[in-house]
């Protein structure tokens, strides 16, 4: 039976026929949305979706559900605690869309200084303005603070210095070869900038960072980019802050953003002149969906042909596994469930396990994460078995 792809959002045409060519049966229905997925992900394998929400009704009543795709960065919008539940696998495709998003930063920077969108709306009016239009101030020399410095933020980065600004980033860990100051402490970094741009995923960790005490740090004035997720921002402070402290803001996401692709929209911030808002297009560039939709099928051609997972978001990060134990033994029938007994006999839980095979198929190696240390009289009983080449066991 043939494994049926289910991709349930645009998608574009050339990668569809891709996976048609790889045998595989392809379902794309780019207009499902949220509620209709448990229904229609019931007998799908792969689950292929761009922001469509993956909730834990589709996940639960899936039948045979084994991987899901984000077909872009950002996984907050699947259900991964019940993916977890069921082993399903949940994949993304980072840094594919970062140059997209980068750019509609910078875009929306210099709309910002602009005040391009004003000027547009004033013409369409039929209203002439330069003097009020001639105001700006420009980016060049100014200070921009980049607030989550991985894929995106990187590329906001280079652009950034290419007009001339001065670019501090919180979280350098992530950074290389680009040439920017680390600030630890957002109450260090915030006073100093002329410019925010957010980079950030959404997490438990990152809902509401920039809240009352974050909006009192930024310099009256000051611009507010945040092409990552609404959810970063507490909005009644930010409004706040937009009346107060004239903080300018432009933003490609909302609080209340409708999942389907054209609805009608409600949001205090359509009264605020200080604020622009773009329809969540960061990444919706031809070119960035074509490095997503080659992402995605890269990793399912990956996962179907030898059952490797690229980007596996939801696999475990193993952190009281401390001991590593590694078996070289001769590829026989019956050698690992020997060692395995010894390890089970004494109640050790094996964490991780991989084993692999030399070249000519003589000898492989097993190599086991555990919680707990084996002992020297457990090794010598692996090393009574004649089938046992080598066993090392270390402190990780
Ligand atoms: C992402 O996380 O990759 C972006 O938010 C893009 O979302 P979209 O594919 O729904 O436009």
């Amino acid at each position: 039976m043939k494994v049926k792809v289910l991709i349930a959002d645009k998608f574009p045409e050339l990668y569809i026929n891709q996976l048609k060519e790889m045998e595989l049966e392809v379902d794309y229905q780019p207009k499902l949305g949220e509620k209709d997925l448990p229904e229609a992900a019931k007998e799908a394998d792969i689950l292929v979706v761009r922001s469509t929400i993956v909730n834990s009704e589709t996940i639960k009543s899936s039948k045979k559900l084994n991987l899901i795709i984000r077909a872009g960065a950002g996984v907050n919008n699947i259900e991964i605690p019940s993916a977890n539940q069921k082993g399903i696998y949940v994949a993304n495709c980072p840094g594919m869309n970062s140059i997209a998003v980068a750019e509609l930063a910078i875009g929306l920077m210099i709309s910002l200084d602009r005040r391009i969108p004003d000027n547009v709306i004033d013409f369409r009016n039929g209203k002439w303005n330069k003097g009020e239009y001639s105001k700006a101030e420009g980016l060049f020399g100014k200070t921009l603070g980049i607030i989550g410095v991985g894929n995106i933020g990187k590329e906001v980065a280079k652009r950034a210095l290419a007009l001339g600004m001065n670019v501090y980033g919180k979280d350098i860990s992530r950074i290389e070869g680009v040439m920017i100051k680390d600030f630890s402490e957002m109450s260090q970094l915030l006073p100093l900038c002329d410019v925010v741009t957010i980079h950030l995923p959404a997490t438990k960790e990152t809902k509401g960072l920039f809240n009352k005490e974050m909006f009192g740090y930024m310099k009256p004035n000051s611009l507010l980019i945040n092409t990552a997720r609404a959810d970063i921002i507490d909005q009644d402070a930010l409004i706040e802050a937009v009346k107060t402290k004239n903080i300018r803001v432009a933003m490609d996401v909302f609080k209340g953003e409708p999942e389907e692709k054209t609805a009608e929209i409600k949001s205090p911030l359509q009264e605020l002149k200080n604020v622009y808002i773009t329809h969540h297009i960061g990444a919706s560039t031809e070119q960035a969906q074509n490095a997503v939709a080659a992402e995605t099928i890269r990793i399912i051609k990956d996962f179907t042909t030898s059952g490797v997972i690229a980007h596996w978001v939801n696999r475990a990060k193993i952190a009281d596994a401390h001991y590593q134990l590694v078996v070289k033994h001769f590829d026989k029938p019956g050698v690992l469930a020997s060692i395995m007994s010894i390890i089970r006999d004494k109640n050790i839980n094996i964490e991780e396990i991989e084993n692999v095979i030399f070249d000519g198929g003589v000898v492989a190696c097993c190599t086991m994460k555990l919680k707990t240390p084996v002992t020297t009289d457990m090794i010598k009983q692996m090393h009574d078995n004649p089938n046992v080449l080598s066993v090392s066991h270390v402190a990780v």
